[in-house]
């Protein structure tokens, strides 16, 4: 193999920034308003990747000097219960976002959860209220992980004016609002999926390519655009290369694209993990933060 030619997006940089400077308008907010943004999180089941996650929101949100809560429901646990918590948290006026941690288990209905939360307080931005405000430019609570890998392409490629983005993927937490974003910021936005035809050829139009479909390394190096801005969301568990490891059992997170074979080719790349992952909590609290201020009417 040659050297690496694409530089590296490190995502721990960038989320680490974005938690200061949420860091520093908690403690104002707190000073000059009486106001400390609070998170509820909500697990149903015990996931172990979720618990993880969600621990993870919980530590970060306390680090930031924020109100935290995190409701642990048993993978039993009836929707109408799972709503009960939702309306509850809909009243306190203590709690400024609530996120109820995805995938729940397969006897609860994840729409009738996400339409339940009150849109001003979904910092998850799955409330079809906010995915309708993302689509139509006005102020939306947005996806934290599409927000996170806009935040990554500014950060690094700078201005994306006239810039061919593809989107490989069409989930309602990545894919969908990820093209949006992209639209705003005047790129010319291609959402790819399984049924596309020749996504090889695709792929290769694209100066930026968002890779969020949930198959490990299923984008090669020769599906990219020389220089291009690849942006890996993927996180897939797979047994190690090594034949004793997985012999052993033992799995390992890769992401959506070939990163070997792709880092010979893009001009910039998110490692997975390392990328995009870390940029999700610092986002989630950053929109907690502006959910407790237009709740509070204090300007965005
Ligand atoms: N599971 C994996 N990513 C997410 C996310 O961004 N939000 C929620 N609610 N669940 C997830």
């Amino acid at each position: 193999m040659p050297e690496s030619t694409a530089k590296l997006i490190d995502g721990k940089v960038y989320a680490e920034r974005l938690l200061a400077r949420v860091t520093d308008e908690v403690a104002q907010l707190k000073a000059n308003h009486g106001l400390q943004p609070g998170l509820a999180v909500v697990l149903v089941g015990d996931d172990p990747a979720s618990q993880i996650y969600v621990r993870s929101k919980g530590e970060r949100s306390l680090a930031a000097g924020m109100h935290s809560v995190t409701h642990l429901l048993p993978a039993d646990t009836p929707q109408s219960e799972l709503l009960r918590v939702i309306e509850e948290l809909n009243a306190d006026p203590l709690i400024h976002g609530i996120l109820v941690q995805l995938p729940l288990p397969k006897s609860l209905d994840e729409r009738a959860v996400a339409a339940l939360i009150d849109p001003d307080k979904d910092v998850d931005g799955l409330h079809v209220i906010n995915a309708g405000r993302l689509a139509t430019g006005e102020p939306a609570l947005t996806p934290c992980t599409p927000l996170g890998c806009m935040i990554l392409l500014r950060e690094t490629v700078g201005d994306l004016t006239g810039l061919r983005a593809v989107v490989v993927g069409r989930s309602v937490l990545v894919g969908r609002p990820i093209a949006q974003l992209l639209l705003q910021a005047d790129c010319t936005v291609t959402i790819a999926h399984s049924k596309s035809r020749d996504l090889p050829a695709i792929c290769r139009e694209a100066d930026i390519l968002v890779a969020a479909v949930g198959r490990p390394r299923m984008i090669r190096g020769d599906w990219i655009k020389p220089g291009a801005a690849v942006i890996d969301v993927g996180i897939n568990r797979v047994p190690f290369d090594d034949p004793v490891k997985a012999a052993a059992g033992r799995t390992k997170v890769v992401g959506d694209v070939n990163f070997k074979e792709a880092s010979q080719v893009a001009g910039w790349i998110t490692p997975a993990p390392g990328g995009v992952g870390p940029m999700t909590v610092a986002v989630l609290l950053q929109n907690t933060v502006t959910a407790a201020k237009r709740l509070a009417g204090i300007e965005a």
